[in-house]
Parts: C-alpha cells; sequence; structure tokens
C-alpha cells in the first residue's frame, strides 16, 4: 500500500517493492513508509523522480527542492548523498534550514536588511539578528513551485514573485529546471524576468554527505575549491568589502584537503563563522567552468562543481545541532555532518558597488548554471 501510495505520488520509474532490484535501489526505499505528498497554501505538493544510469534524484515542487540524490558508492551500494526529510510538512516545519531548496529573491546575507536602488530604499525582513538571509521568511524557497515540464531526466518548475513581496520590487518570474546528463551530472539552470529593476541571487541549499546522509561527520571529506581569496566578514557574517587572501591559512582549498584539517585553527574568520561560512571568490576564466571538487575516501563518491557564477559559500554545518529533526527514515544529522556549497554572487552585493552586480533590469534575462557531477575512484 505503501509503495503504491508512493508511487502515485512519483511521476517516472516508480516499481513496487516485490519487483525492485537489489543492485540498484533507489529513491522509493529512501522514502519508504511515508505519504510525502500534502497541500501547502492551497497548492499541492509533488514529489518527481529524475532517473539514469548514474543518477536517481528526487525533487518537490515545495521550494523546488531536491530531496534524495542517490549514486552508487564504489562498492555498488546505493548511497543518498542529500539531507531531507521524507514529508512536505516536515520540509514546512523546518522551513528555515532551506535543506535542498532554491533560496532567494537574494541567497546568503544582506546587510541590515536593507539596500537602496535608484535611490529608493528597500527594507526587508530581519530573520537573522539584524541581517535579512535567504530571501527571509517569506523567499522562494517557501513557496510552492508550478510543474511547467518533466521528462524521465528533467524537470522544470516555475515561480512569479510578485511585486514587493518579500519586500524586493518587481514582479519577477523565474524557472529552474534540473538535468541529468549522462556523465553523473545534475545540472541546475536558472533563469528569471522582472517588470522593475530588482536585484536577484538564486542558488540551491543543498546539504551533502558523500558518505550517506546520516553518516556522522565531514570532516574527513578533502576539498577543493579554484579560489585565492575570500569575502572578509564581519560579527554578523556580511562582507566588510575587502577580500582575503587564502594562501598560509585555513582558507586555502586550492589542492584538496580534508575540511576537518584546519577548520580548529585559532583564525578570526573561523571563529565568526563558528567554522567555514565563507564565499569563496572563484578564479574564474570562462562562463562556465569546474571549480571545486570533493571527495569522500570512504564511499570513494566524489562530485565536481562547475558553474558560471563568481562565488561560492562553503558552509560546513556549523549551525546544526545533534538534537535537529530526524531527517528520511528517522537519521539523525547531527553537527558538522554536511557541508554546503551553494554557487553565487557576494553576500550583500547590493551594498557593495565594488561586487559583481545582482541588478536585474526589465528586458533582461538572469541566467545561471551549476553542475553538480558525481563519479566514484
Ligand atoms: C549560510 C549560513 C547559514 C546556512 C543555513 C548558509 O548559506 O551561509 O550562515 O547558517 O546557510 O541557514
Amino acid at each position: 500500500m505503501v509503495a503504491l501510495v508512493l508511487c502515485a505520488a512519483l511521476t517516472y520509474g516508480c516499481q513496487s517493492k516485490s519487483t525492485q532490484n537489489k543492485s540498484s535501489e533507489t529513491v522509493v526505499d529512501t522514502l519508504a513508509n511515508t505519504t510525502f505528498e500534502s497541500q501547502i497554501d492551497g497548492k499541492e505538493v509533488k514529489l518527481f523522480q529524475l532517473k539514469n544510469e548514474k543518477l536517481t534524484v528526487t525533487l518537490t515542487n515545495y521550494g523546488a527542492r531536491l530531496v534524495s540524490l542517490n549514486v552508487l558508492d564504489k562498492e555498488g551500494k546505493n548511497t543518498d548523498v542529500i539531507l531531507g526529510y521524507d514529508a512536505a510538512k516536515a520540509y514546512k516545519d523546518n522551513f528555515n534550514n532551506y535543506y535542498g531548496a532554491i533560496v532567494g529573491r537574494y541567497g546568503n546575507r544582506i546587510g541590515n536588511a536593507s539596500f537602496k536602488l535608484n535611490g529608493q530604499a528597500y527594507q526587508l525582513e530581519k530573520n537573522d539578528g539584524e541581517q535579512s538571509l535567504h530571501g527571509g521568511t517569506n523567499g522562494v524557497y517557501n513557496k510552492v513551485w508550478d510543474l511547467l515540464e518533466n521528462t524521465p531526466t528533467s524537470v522544470t518548475l516555475a515561480y512569479t514573485s510578485p511585486d514587493l513581496e518579500a519586500g524586493y520590487p518587481g514582479t519577477v518570474k523565474m524557472e529552474v529546471t534540473y538535468t541529468l546528463s549522462e556523465d553523473g551530472g545534475l545540472l541546475i539552470d536558472y533563469q528569471a524576468t522582472t517588470d522593475k529593476e530588482t536585484v536577484l541571487n538564486l542558488t540551491n541549499h543543498a546539504y551533502f554527505n558523500l558518505n550517506g546522509a546520516g553518516d556522522t561527520s565531514i570532516l574527513d571529506h578533502e576539498l577543493q575549491i579554484d579560489a585565492n581569496t575570500i569575502t572578509e566578514v564581519d560579527a554578523n557574517l556580511i562582507p566588510t568589502g575587502k577580500s582575503l587572501p587564502v594562501k598560509g591559512t585555513a582558507f586555502d582549498f586550492t589542492k584538496p584537503k580534508a575540511i576537518g584539517l584546519h577548520i580548529g585553527d585559532e583564525n578570526a574568520q573561523l571563529k565568526i563563522g563558528k567554522g567555514y561560512d565563507h564565499n569563496f571568490e572563484l578564479d574564474k576564466k570562462d562562463d562556465f567552468q569546474h571549480v571545486a571538487s570533493v571527495y569522500a575516501p570512504k564511499t570513494g563518491i566524489e562530485m565536481q562543481i562547475y558553474t558560471s557564477e563568481p562565488g561560492l559559500q562553503f558552509y560546513s554545518g556549523n549551525f546544526m545541532k545533534d538534537s535537529d529533526p530526524k531527517g528520511k527514515n528517522g537519521k539523525v544529522y547531527p553537527y558538522r555532518s554536511a557541508f554546503c556549497l551553494e554557487t553565487q554572487h557576494f553576500p550583500d552585493a547590493p551594498n557593495h558597488p565594488n561586487f559583481a552586480s545582482t541588478v536585474l533590469k526589465p528586458g533582461d534575462t538572469y541566467h545561471s548554471k551549476t553542475t553538480y557531477r558525481f563519479s566514484v575512484r
């Protein structure tokens, strides 16, 4: 019965328990014992499954978010590498951890929850002390998106954010397409238009653990980021406007290094972030290029990141708590048991004219692309 109900919820590739092939256990197992769907804000919340030989991915239209991402490890064992819940209601109840969601209208922080555009001041919601984080509690991650298109390997979701929603000017029409590629890639393609000048900075807020969601730590993961500088932040995690060189510091990931190796170093920026919670300023040469990789020795799973964005927020799960509500299949997600690598324009760019602009004008199209590509070694 459970399998049947879940099959009704999934659009593609659903198998009943009895016909499942052991060597390719997929999301049907990951989300067993639940009926995920429900209504939020009077709209149907659904699940969509994308599948090819390398990946099985489940998404929901609530926050256009990734719910599970299954890959095979070096022993051929199915491994769900992202954190999440097995019911829409759990996502709603815990909306402010942003698991797997598209965050915005402005991903990351805006200082004093305000900015000026063409001389006009805009006041946003303060949902992080005096700052605005990820678009505030009325952000796009907390909205039910519409389904535009779904194939076995891609889904396009759309949301129209009305003028002044969450304090941001302009009616913004956004579309996000997730597409699987045969080389183990998950491409996230963002497009948006506006009818009034505004600022926009969308990203995906997946929490990864390449040993499998629920594994106790990510400190053994080896991380490499093509960045020679980070954006310095003040005590509120708001950019000071200065870039800091990573050379000779805990922030030097120009060569692969275990996340845990220097996370406990005496370093003023690490102290402020309670660990890593910083924008890495990417050494970009091309519009869309490789910028980072993460490798988990235990499972052999490797993730490569390609993006069109100039920045990458590396967050090492410092605000996660052992007592946080349990995730999929009753798993506990302890302190620092996941990391986020969010491709983005720099935090607080609307208040820093020296940062790459996040202004979107009527007639222009916002376009951003990121691929997370999985393999084993
Ligand atoms: C931010 C963190 C925040 C986390 C979850 C990250 O993007 O940089 O400071 O705690 O999201 O909200």
